[in-house]
């Protein structure tokens, strides 16, 4: 009989770098501030939600945390800064920032609807990029990972914004990897489909979660693009969905 582990136990040493985690307290957030750590990292976890910060700062005391409001180009314009004379520096940077809406047709999305998911899943991976890359290129270079999603290569339809925010999000990520890979700077997006969170399996309890993707599997790909294993990978949408 083959036994098969349903989550691979992978270990990583980022023991000399610094992380900033842009949206460590939401589900796939915690899972790679737990896994930064646990290698090694000087991992610091961004946060708007005070209460959803304490209970991270339970779960990781060494998580260091910031508050900041990756929509508020005047709060990056303070905060990164601060970070740099806290931290020297910060050699990698995922964006797990974003949120899903779904379920409307065009004709009922408002024009506020539309606004959010852009601002939500592609203006906060311009804003944090922008403002993190001056901090690599003066530094050894560093890694970015952002997340979009499968939907941003093929809808199934009544996700426009959603679809239409994650799909220009891949094609951020590959324009910003060309502009600074001579910076040593190497920039990817991961492709999920559902995560196995907490929120899904409220909005979906009649889902099958045995087909949805473990936080912790997607950690894994994340921690090796990250890695000098992952170096020759830049401007990839990594697709993240084969078990689904
Ligand atoms: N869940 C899925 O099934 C799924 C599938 C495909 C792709 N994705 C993508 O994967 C990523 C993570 O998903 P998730 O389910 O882990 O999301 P989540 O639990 O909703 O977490 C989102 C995080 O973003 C933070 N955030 C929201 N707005 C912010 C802002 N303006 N400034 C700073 N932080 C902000 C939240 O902080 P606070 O808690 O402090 O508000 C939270 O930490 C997202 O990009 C999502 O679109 C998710």
């Amino acid at each position: 009989m083959i036994n098969f582990t349903l989550t691979m136990d992978v270990s990583f040493d980022f023991s000399s770098k610094v992380v900033l985690i842009s949206g460590g307290t939401g589900a796939l957030g915690r899972t790679l501030v737990k896994k930064f750590i646990a290698s090694g990292a000087v991992t610091i976890s961004s946060f708007l939600n005070e209460k959803e910060a304490k209970k991270l700062k339970i779960e990781n005391p060494k998580v260091e945390l910031t508050k900041l409001d990756m929509l508020n180009e005047g709060q990056l314009l303070k905060t990164i800064p601060q970070l740099k004379r806290q931290f020297g520096t910060i050699n990698i940077l995922v964006n797990v920032v974003g949120g899903y809406l779904g379920g409307r047709t065009i004709i009922d999305l408002s024009e506020t609807d539309w606004d959010a998911m852009m601002n939500l899943n592609l203006k906060s991976a311009f804003l944090i990029t922008k403002h993190i890359i001056p901090l690599m290129k003066s530094g050894n270079g560093g890694n970015i990972v952002h997340i979009s999603s499968r939907t941003g290569l093929k809808s199934e339809g009544g996700d426009s914004a959603y679809a239409a925010s994650k799909a220009g999000l891949i094609r951020f990520v590959e324009s910003a990897a060309q502009e600074f890979k001579e910076f040593n700077i190497n920039i990817n997006c991961i492709l999920p489909t559902l995560i196995d969170t907490d929120a899904n399996r409220k909005a979906i309890p009649n889902g099958d979660f045995s087909k949805w993707l473990s936080a912790e599997d997607l950690a894994n790909v994340i921690l090796f693009l990250c890695s000098s294993g992952g170096r020759v990978i830049n401007g990839s949408a990594i697709p993240t969905y084969g078990l689904s």
